[in-house]
């Protein structure tokens, strides 16, 4: 979600201003996952490496955390969605710690979306940690058993990356999950990424060959999604 702080700037606001107009797109961009029956939404709404900004830039996303845990679950659990927040808990305050926690517990049985929001979420934090369990319980390194302790093991992985605000690259994000994802790159900044954007994005991701390694003759004989690989 790419941009919040270049449309902030551009309207003389402060970097914060964008973030919550970011909260607003992500709120519109659910909404249109759950009327094209889209079934998990993944985003990354604060790195590992985010810690690294501005002091009042980290305490602001922080305090919009907490926020948006207060006014927007109410609504989400209603619309059928199920929360998860796949990062590293440990160094957030206990406080929005119990808040993440209660917010999957209330919406765990809801079954229309899989809303992932990845907060101090890294992809290498993420493999680490999945083999340090995996080790830790004695298992075979195996491509299965990684996938099961990863903090994405509950969904399959990306048939679409979307990035917004124009750069072209991952940045940590869903490393080991994104090895056959399609990847989309856009210029809107993510405040003004809406319903229509997204349908732009589903467009060019409707007009992809998914081959995973078979050659294009091979697909068009018998269609293969990822999860059967
Ligand atoms: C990247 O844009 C965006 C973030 C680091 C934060 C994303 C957070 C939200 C959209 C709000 C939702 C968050 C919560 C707490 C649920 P940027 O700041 O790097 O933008 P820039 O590239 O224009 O500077």
């Amino acid at each position: 979600m790419d941009g919040n702080g270049r449309w902030a700037k551009k309207l003389l606001l402060p970097r914060i201003a964008g973030h919550k107009r970011g909260v607003d797109s992500l709120r519109a961009t659910v909404k249109a996952c759950i009327d094209r029956d889209i079934r998990v939404l993944s985003v990354f709404a604060f790195s590992s490496e985010n810690w690294n900004r501005p002091q009042e830039e980290v305490s602001g996303l922080m305090d919009l955390l907490g926020i948006a845990l207060t006014r927007e679950v109410p609504n989400l659990h209603e619309q059928g969605v199920q929360l998860h927040f796949p990062g590293d808990w440990s160094k957030l305050n206990s406080r929005v710690a119990a808040g993440l926690s209660e917010a999957e517990a209330t919406t765990a049985a809801n079954q229309k979306l899989i809303l992932n929001v990845c907060f101090n979420y890294g992809g290498r934090w993420d493999i680490c940690q999945a083999a340090a369990k995996v080790q830790a319980l004695g298992l075979p390194m195996t491509e299965q058993s990684m996938r099961e302790y990863l903090s994405l093991g509950h969904v399959p992985d990306p048939d679409l990356f979307i990035r917004t605000g124009g750069e072209m690259r991952v940045s940590n994000f869903l490393l080991w999950q994104m090895a056959y994802s399609e990847f989309y790159f856009s210029d809107v900044l993510w405040p003004d990424f809406d319903a229509c954007e997204l349908d732009v994005a589903l467009l060019a991701y409707q007009q992809r060959e998914r081959r995973f390694g078979r050659t294009s003759e091979q697909v068009s004989v018998e269609p293969q999604n990822s999860d059967e690989e």
